[in-house]
């Protein structure tokens, strides 16, 4: 829909759930809120995964700017070798989705992944999704730009380890053709799977 003149109503999820019908949040009542509460629980749990994988597939026919594959490819190759390496499916998943807000923002795509799913990993995957963008220019041996000591900040941080193994075998080895990508149809389970699981409050901070 690009606009609606007033009065229209969209849909429910459920057309046996209620609408609660107030123009401001101050209204809402304390019954209408449990109402409110309620669908917007069984809501989530039946979009989150496959809104989470729609950021995916927007991607899966964009053009590459010079690497051999897209970043789409490159997320699938991603998850197929961490896959392919017997590592846990929450950490797969991490894997799949660590590059899906690249194209919208290319600077800051790590906090936003890791913001998007470091309710439902653990601590080691979400720190590690929010920096490896920093860790992988350690890998940017020859790139003008960039500091390959910059990551060096957290040497001794917990999650310093995983962070740079991800980066060194999953991340900066995933952008060949010559490389394996299972259909993204193999992690849509694995998805659902992730998302089911109850959030856990996130601080999220580049420090
Ligand atoms: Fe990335
Ligand atoms: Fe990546």
């Amino acid at each position: 829909m690009d606009g609606a003149a007033g009065g229209e109503r969209d849909c429910l999820l459920d057309p046996a759930w209620s609408f609660v019908a107030r123009a401001d949040l101050d209204s809402i009542t304390a019954e209408e809120w449990a109402v409110l509460d309620r669908q917007r629980a069984r809501f989530v749990a039946a979009t989150q995964a496959e809104r989470a994988l729609g950021w995916l597939r927007a991607m899966a026919a964009s053009p590459s700017f010079g690497y051999e594959i897209n970043i789409f490819r490159h997320c699938l190759q991603t998850a197929t070798r961490m896959l392919r390496d017997g590592l846990a499916e929450e950490t797969v998943v991490v894997g799949l989705l660590h590059d899906c807000a690249f194209e919208a923002a290319p600077a800051t795509h790590g906090l936003i992944a890791a913001a998007l799913l470091g309710p439902h990993c653990s601590e080691a995957d979400g720190w590690m999704l929010a920096h490896h963008q920093i860790f992988q220019d350690f890998h940017c041996h020859h790139h003008p730009g960039l500091d390959p000591g910059a990551r060096e900040r957290w040497r001794g941080h917990p999650h310093f380890e995983w962070t740079a193994r991800f980066v060194a075998r999953y991340d900066q080895t995933t952008i060949s053709a010559a490389g394996e990508a299972l259909p993204l149809a193999a992690f849509e389970p694995m998805v659902a799977r992730f998302f089911a699981r109850p959030p856990r409050p996130l601080a999220l901070a580049l420090a």
